[in-house]
């Protein structure tokens, strides 16, 4: 992986529902951040027309189409085609269907998208884990995600998606083979109302600790000024980058 620049490490959650919102949003953050995530509202809402009109933003922008893929191999697979033609960066599928599923996803590809597997969602904590019936030896989300990182390397995967709260772990055990992009980022004493994610960090905190990307949606959208909110992110995962290599 080439080493991206602190602002290229920014993956902005496209959570709106029209093309119009998403582009109005890449215009006003593709300086300022290095990739656009579409995520199942948008797409729902727009289809796979979106994903062009993202792109042709400009020769730079990149798009993560986040569909959390979930269903059988061929299923995927045949999904998997359709996205591959449209030239997106990262696609996610979920890591709890197991190795057959990841791996079919990722020969699917033919090498041209890269498959992130999702380990255990930032809005779940250990009680969620408990609900819905994770055994004892695995109920701590790190065990958890450790474990489906395991699968999804096994299966060859490119990276995984997991909180902020275990991707010192991951980083011990799997280092640069395995990328990190982590969801559940907060700005230090920011509150967000009826906010969804429970395992949450800031972005300082999972850049340290090893985070290759972060997912960055409600802190930058519902800033004043998105832009500068951005780029005030960028300044603390540089210097979080300066003191990861101190360390
Ligand atoms: O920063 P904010 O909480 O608004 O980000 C929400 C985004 O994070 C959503 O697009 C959601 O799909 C994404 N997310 C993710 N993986 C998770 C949890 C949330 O990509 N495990």
């Amino acid at each position: 992986m080439k080493t991206p620049s602190p602002k290229d490490r920014i993956i902005f959650a496209l959570d709106v529902s029209t093309i119009k919102e998403a582009e109005e949003l890449v215009r006003l953050l593709k300086d300022h951040v290095g990739m656009f995530k579409i995520g199942l509202q948008l797409f729902v809402g727009e289809g796979p027309k979106v994903i062009d009109a993202v792109l042709s933003q400009s020769s730079q922008t990149k798009v993560f189409l986040d569909m959390k893929f979930h269903d059988i191999p061929e299923t995927v697979r045949g999904a998997l085609k359709s996205a591959n033609m449209h030239g997106v960066e990262f696609v996610t599928v979920h890591c709890d269907e197991g190795k057959g599923l990841l791996k079919t996803a990722v020969e699917s590809t033919g090498g041209k998208t890269n498959i992130l597997g999702v380990t255990v969602l930032t809005s779940l904590s250990k009680d969620d884990l408990v609900d819905i019936g994770i055994g004892p030896e695995l109920r701590d989300p790190e065990k958890l995600v450790l474990h489906r990182a395991r699968i999804a390397k096994a299966a060859g995967c490119y990276g995984i998606v997991c909180s902020g709260e275990e991707v010192k772990a991951v980083k011990k055990e799997f280092g640069d083979s395995l990328v990190v992009v982590t969801p559940g980022i907060r700005l230090a004493g920011d509150k967000i109302k009826n906010d969804d994610q429970k395992r949450i960090v800031t972005p300082y905190q999972a850049i340290y600790d090893g985070a290759d990307y972060i997912v960055v949606g409600r802190p930058i959208r519902n800033a004043p000024d998105p832009a500068r909110a951005a780029d005030a992110i960028a300044k603390e995962i540089e210097q979080a980058l300066k003191d990861r290599k101190k360390s």
